[in-house]
Parts: C-alpha cells; structure tokens; sequence
C-alpha cells in the first residue's frame, strides 16, 4: 500500500460489497462491512462466505484481524474515513432503479463529526450523486463529502478485476474528496480517470450499454450467419483481429443475463425515457437479447417437432460459468418454456443446485441428465463439459441432438460422436462432415 492505512465502512455484503471490503483489507486498510441480514453477518463472523467468488473467501481469512462484519449502523461508522455504499439497486416496476435501499444508508448515517467521504459504488441513475448530497447538506451533514466510485468487476474474475483494473473512475464535487478516494487505491495499478459524479454514474451505465450493444450485435450476425450459411465463430475472429474492433465480447449465444445488465439496461432505457429521450438502440439490444433465449426453442421444434412429453436435459444453470448466480440466468427461460410446452425437463450444473426450479428435475452429472434424453442444451459454458465423453452421451440419449448455445463444442467432433449439433450462427453440418 503507498498511502496510509484507512478505516472503510462497507454498507452491503453481497457480491459488490464483499469483494470492495476483502480487497480493501487486503491492501492494508481497516474495513467494517454492514449488513442488515443477521443471518448474513452472523455467517461471516462464523468465516463463512455466502457467494461463489473466487478469491474472495481467501481474502476474507487472510484478513481477519482487519475485516469486521456488522448490523450495527453505528459500529460500521465509528471512526470510518470513508463510507462506501454498495447495497442493490435492482428495477422497480416501472424499470427505473429501486433506490430505497441507498436512502436507507444516507438517512441513517449519524451525524458525523469528522471529514468522511461517502462512496457511491452501487450502480445508480445519473443525478443520484446531487440528490444524495443536498441530502446530506440538509442534515447538515456539509463536511461529509461525496464520490462516486462505480464498480467494473465481472462476477467470476472480480477479485482480479478489483486489484487489477483496467481503470479506477473518481467522480467528485470537492476535488479533496476524489483525492482522497483516488488515495485509498494506493497499491492498485491502473488508470485512474477524474470526473464529475453525473459523468462517473454514467461511465458506468454506458460501458455496460456498450457491452451488451456488442453482445446483441454479434446474436443478430449469428442469426444471419445460420440463415446465409457463414459460421459466427469465424466471423467473430475475422471481425476482432481489426483493432478498432477487438476481440472481446464477441461470443454469440443465447443472449446475457446475469444481475448487472438485464437491469442496468432497463434503469439506463429508463434514466434516458425519463429524460424525454427514447433510446432506440439500447432498446433494439434488449429485445435482440430477448428473442434470443427463445430461439433455442424453435431450434428444438425443427429438430423433435413437438416438445410435449420430450425430455430435453439443460447443461448448465447459472448466468455464466464459474459463478453460482441465478439471476437473470437464460436457464430460467429456457426452463420455463420448455415447462409450458409440456417438456419434461432435466438440468444440471456443478454450482447451482436448482431447487428453486420448480419442475425441474435435477440431475448429478451431465451424463446423467442426458440419458434418456430427446436433446441437450448447453446453456451455461461450463469448463466441465469439454471433458465428457460425448460419443457415449450421444449412445445413451433417445434421439442425440445437441444445441450448443455457447458455441463451447467442436461441431466436427460433435458430428463424429454421433450427434445432431446445432450451435449458435454455425452451420447445422459441418464442411468436414
Ligand atoms: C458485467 C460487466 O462485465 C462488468 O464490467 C460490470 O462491472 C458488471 O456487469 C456490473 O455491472 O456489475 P457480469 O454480469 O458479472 O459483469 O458478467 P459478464 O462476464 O460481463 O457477462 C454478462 C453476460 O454476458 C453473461 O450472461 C455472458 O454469458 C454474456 N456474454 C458475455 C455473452 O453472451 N457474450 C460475450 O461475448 C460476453
């Protein structure tokens, strides 16, 4: 660490709020992490940690004589230079975000004697940052500053996205105050950008906008791809090497999901409909997104015809690999879909243990789920599933079709293993087969 250590009181223990604290603490600072979940806090006092977070648990050991966990408002600010907010944000009804938790935190902060900063790093609306400040300017609360401070970690690698950033965003209305935030990441690399706190809450809502526009973009170029015959895998690759374009973001499957952008895009399409502006692309990559979870099922109806009565096992549950969360998760449309149309469905994944799905059946392996089956879907891109012996799942399965909704397998060796592969924007027989 190059500054000097810090008193950080984190309100919000979830992902966002665990992993800020953890890596805090692990660059030498003090951190008290609050929650309003009993249950929750009385966990992590036990040292249990209640997400799947790489690196996260081990932060948390490594660190105990500097990371506290607490209901008590008053325990978290005691002495606390900064208080960072980090509770959720998820979408009202109405699609805006809902901010009452974030109110919570302000109006019980107490009056607080010393120069503290408060940190935003919950994804808010632009214009939250002003209202929270003539919040605190009517409590009389003038010499707590203000910054936001949006998070860019992705679940699975946020660890490592934390301590090595590809940048570190500082809004501020009091320059002292960004000083001292840019400060307390003494010991992280990256490059920091200093701005005002409405540009900073919208850095952070346009880069996941602009993250989600390539993902829809490369779906829609998949789908021309599987009706013109090109395969988006390579089209991908041709299109990444271009270094105007790069390569991330360009994998074409069964659309995002995941508790970031589903709602950050409804809350930005939101923000800008509030504002009188009707944001016609952000809306075109929601619903892009949208049709794209169902387009597995019209690849099922070519492949069985009906669904009634068909099993179809789903590999794969959670959002993405390497995390446990539901949210969001195409698995659940899928699941439920399938349900409607009579399916009888099996799944399996190695984190999620899926008893919230109801009517689901679910299975131990893979290879479990599939047996018996009418098809497969690999719906999350598990590294597991690279490693089964798909010749043998093929034999095993009432008719062997596989539908690849991440592009994960090879269609070549698909084919040789005895299975009817479909993937996303590749052709349905592969050149060699
Ligand atoms: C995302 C952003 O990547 C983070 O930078 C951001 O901080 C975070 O949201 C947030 O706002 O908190 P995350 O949702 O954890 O992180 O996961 P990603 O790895 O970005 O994946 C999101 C979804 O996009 C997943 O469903 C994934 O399968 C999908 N995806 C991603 C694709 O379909 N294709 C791709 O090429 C990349």
């Amino acid at each position: 660490m190059s500054g000097s250590p810090k008193r950080v009181a984190v309100f919000g223990a979830g992902y966002v709020g665990l992993v800020t604290g953890a890596c805090f603490a692990d660059l030498g600072h003090t951190v008290v992490i609050r929650d309003v979940l009993a249950d929750r806090v009385e966990a992590l006092q036990r040292g249990e940690i209640p997400i799947y977070e790489p690196g996260v648990a081990d932060r948390i050991s490594a660190n105990t004589e500097r990371l506290t966990f607490t209901t008590s408002v008053t325990e978290a600010i005691d002495g606390a230079d900064f208080v960072y907010v980090a509770v959720g944000t998820p979408p009202t009804y109405s699609g805006d975000a809902d901010l009452s938790a974030v109110w919570t935190v302000i109006d019980e902060l107490p009056a607080i004697d010393k120069a503290c900063v408060v940190v935003m790093k919950s994804t808010v609306p632009v214009g939250t940052g002003m209202k929270v400040r003539h919040r605190l300017d009517e409590r009389g609360l003038t010499r707590v500053g203000y910054a936001s401070n949006p998070e860019f970690t992705a679940e699975g690698t946020a660890v490592k996205d934390f301590l090595h950033p590809d940048r570190i965003v500082v809004g501020s209305f009091r320059e002292e105050d960004g000083d001292a935030v840019v400060a307390l990441h003494g010991g992280i690399d990256g490059p920091v950008v200093r701005c005002d706190v409405a540009s900073a809450e919208m850095i952070k809502l346009a880069a996941n906008a602009a993250l989600m526009t390539r993902i829809s973009f490369i779906n829609e170029i998949a789908n021309v791809c599987e009706a013109t015959g090109a395969d988006v895998v390579r089209v991908a690759e041709g299109i990444g090497l271009d270094r105007r374009i790069g390569p991330s973001f360009l994998r074409a499957g069964i659309g995002f999901g995941g508790s970031c952008f589903p709602k950050d895009s409804l809350a930005l399409k939101q923000l800008a409909a509030n504002s009188g502006y009707h944001f016609q692309l952000l809306n075109a990559v929601i619903e892009v997104n949208d049709l794209q979870k169902r387009r597995v099922i019209g690849k099922l109806h070519r492949h069985l015809g009906s669904l009634r009565d068909k099993r179809v096992a789903l590999l794969g549950l959670a959002f993405k690999p390497h995390t446990d969360d539901m949210r969001e998760a195409p698995s659940l449309v899928l699941a439920g879909r399938l349900l409607a149309e009579g399916a009888d469905v099996r799944a399996w994944d190695p984190i999620v243990d899926g008893r919230d799905l109801h009517g689901v059946e679910i299975a131990a392996s893979p290879e479990a789920a599939a047996d018996g089956a009418d098809a497969v879907v690999i719906v999350t891109e598990w590294p597991e599933l690279t490693t089964v012996d798909w010749a043998s799942v093929a034999a095993s399965m009432r008719t062997p079709v596989l539908i690849d909704g991440r592009n994960l397998l090879d269609p070549a060796l698909m084919q040789a293993a005895g299975l009817q592969y479909e993937g996303i924007g590749r052709a349905a027989e592969s050149p060699e087969g």
